[in-house]
């Protein structure tokens, strides 16, 4: 048996993807390198946006040729999406078997083999009791893994459908955390990110404060550990605690990413972000005060529903009197079910995307000043193996989430290496080998 899985979405996806890799081969199934050849084909989704589920729905449509030819195929949808429509998907998309949610992870292959012999399902009620056991083989790179450090989120930020699809938070217990990295880090890995949807809450929903750091502080003595990140920090649970990890913990990167989501304080209140511009900024500060700096980046939504063009200017300005390393800009899309929805979606499309350009344009200048700012200097880059861009050049990231560049032997793939920054764009840095990485 053959099982095809594609991922949309953050990377907590990403992540449920290659635990669901490690359960199907550990059921006996090989995986598929198209959905053409499996008998199984798995869509991990995304609901984030409208444009997220429209490119899962021509992805269902196509799925429907295959089974006219093959009608043994079982075709499940998983992951947000699935959460989010549950039956109704199946009265849309009649090729669709089984739909799984967010929260069935640990069980799904027994789902799947359960609707291949009794037929179609919907699942998408919590069976959760803990995080699924994985297979540690399965993860990013040889050196590189995710670890899922809580689930779900409490927020309720007016515009989002989290909380609706991935459900309450609940952290994962500190040992848990603390056994599967060290069974990473044995295993090879060099780097370690900490997922959750809200991460620096991690424990709050045990009522611990302050979990996160102390986390940090029981995984910096792991041994082979290198490089520890976690994401995505939200703005008013980040504060000294963390900030100090970073310049005390020597494994604790410096890279925060820090979504700001709007300028404007009329914005961020109709958002229910729970912080103002001026506390924003001052938590910018702090940060800046304690580490001496960190490479910062960030998410804005242009076009909520009321920003006016002074909001979006004052969005404008935070990123540049923050100076992000680089932002994600979105155009608000509504969620059905969210408090958002329920107000106007009154920035016409077109003025969306013209804020949108704009707001990518000052980034941009930003990012490249930035990028152009490293050139000269020597930096440390974990290797991820072949550049996209151009297989026959190596691609790699800094502590702070730099993409570099440069030439170099393919076994070094997975190894720390030093690079000279010789040019920079907006998104990228390009480089050499230093001397005695070269020998080595
Ligand atoms: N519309 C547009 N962007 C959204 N995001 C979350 N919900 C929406 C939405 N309804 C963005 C936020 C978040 C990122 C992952 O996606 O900026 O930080
Ligand atoms: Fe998309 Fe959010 Fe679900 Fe991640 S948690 S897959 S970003 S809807």
């Amino acid at each position: 048996m053959k099982v095809f899985i594609r991922s949309w979405g953050c990377q907590m996806n990403v992540l449920d993807s290659q635990v669901l890799e490690g359960a199907f081969a550990a059921a006996g199934y090989s995986m598929a390198e198209r959905e053409d050849d499996a008998d199984v084909i798995v869509f991990n989704t995304c609901s984030v946006r409208a444009h997220a589920e429209n490119k899962v729905f021509s992805h269902i449509g196509a799925v429907k040729a295959i089974k006219e030819r093959r009608p043994e195929v079982t075709l499940v949808v998983a992951g947000c999406m699935a959460q989010r429509l549950g039956e109704s998907l199946r009265r849309r998309y009649p090729q669709v078997d089984v739909v799984i949610g967010t929260r069935r992870i640990g069980d799904f292959v027994g789902i799947v083999e359960e609707a291949r012999l009794k037929g179609p399902g919907v699942h998408v009620e919590d069976a959760y009791e803990s995080y699924p056991r994985r297979d540690i083989s399965r993860r990013t790179g040889k050196s590189q893994a995710f670890v899922s450090v809580m689930r779900g989120c409490d927020n309720y930020c007016a515009y989002c459908i989290v909380p609706y699809v991935r459900g309450a938070q609940v952290s994962r217990p500190a040992g848990e955390i603390v056994d599967e990295v060290t069974a990473l880090t044995a295993d090879g890995v060099k780097e370690v990110t900490l997922l959750g949807q809200n991460v620096t809450s991690y424990g709050h929903d045990r009522g611990e404060q302050g979990a996160l750091a102390r986390l940090l502080g029981k995984l910096q003595p792991i041994d082979g550990l290198e490089w520890i990140k976690f994401v995505t920090s939200h703005p008013r649970d980040t504060g000294r605690d963390i900030f100090e990890t970073m310049r005390d913990l020597p494994k604790v990167c410096r890279y925060l990413h820090l979504p700001a989501q709007s300028g404007s304080d009329a914005v961020l209140g109709a958002m229910k972000r729970g912080y103002t511009r001026a506390e924003y900024l001052d938590k910018v500060h702090m940060l800046r005060e304690i580490t001496g700096g960190v490479s910062l980046a960030s998410d804005f939504i242009v076009g909520f529903p009321g920003e006016t063009e002074g909001d979006f200017e004052d969005t404008v300005s935070i990123v540049r009197e923050v100076g992000y390393k680089n932002s994600f800009i979105f155009k608000y899309s509504p969620r059905p079910g969210t408090a958002a929805a329920k107000l106007t979606d009154d920035v016409p499309i077109v003025e969306k995307k013209r804020r949108n350009n704009a707001l990518l344009a000052v980034q941009e200048e930003i990012s490249i000043a930035h990028n152009r700012a490293m050139i000269g200097r020597r930096v440390r880059v974990l290797v991820d193996g072949p550049s996209k861009k151009d297989s026959n050049r190596l691609a790699g990231r800094t502590e702070g989430e730099e993409i570099v560049v440069f030439d170099g032997p393919a076994k070094l793939a997975g190894e720390f290496v030093a690079a000279e920054i010789t040019g920079a764009s907006a998104l990228t840095l390009f480089g050499r080998l230093a001397d005695e990485a070269k020998r080595a």
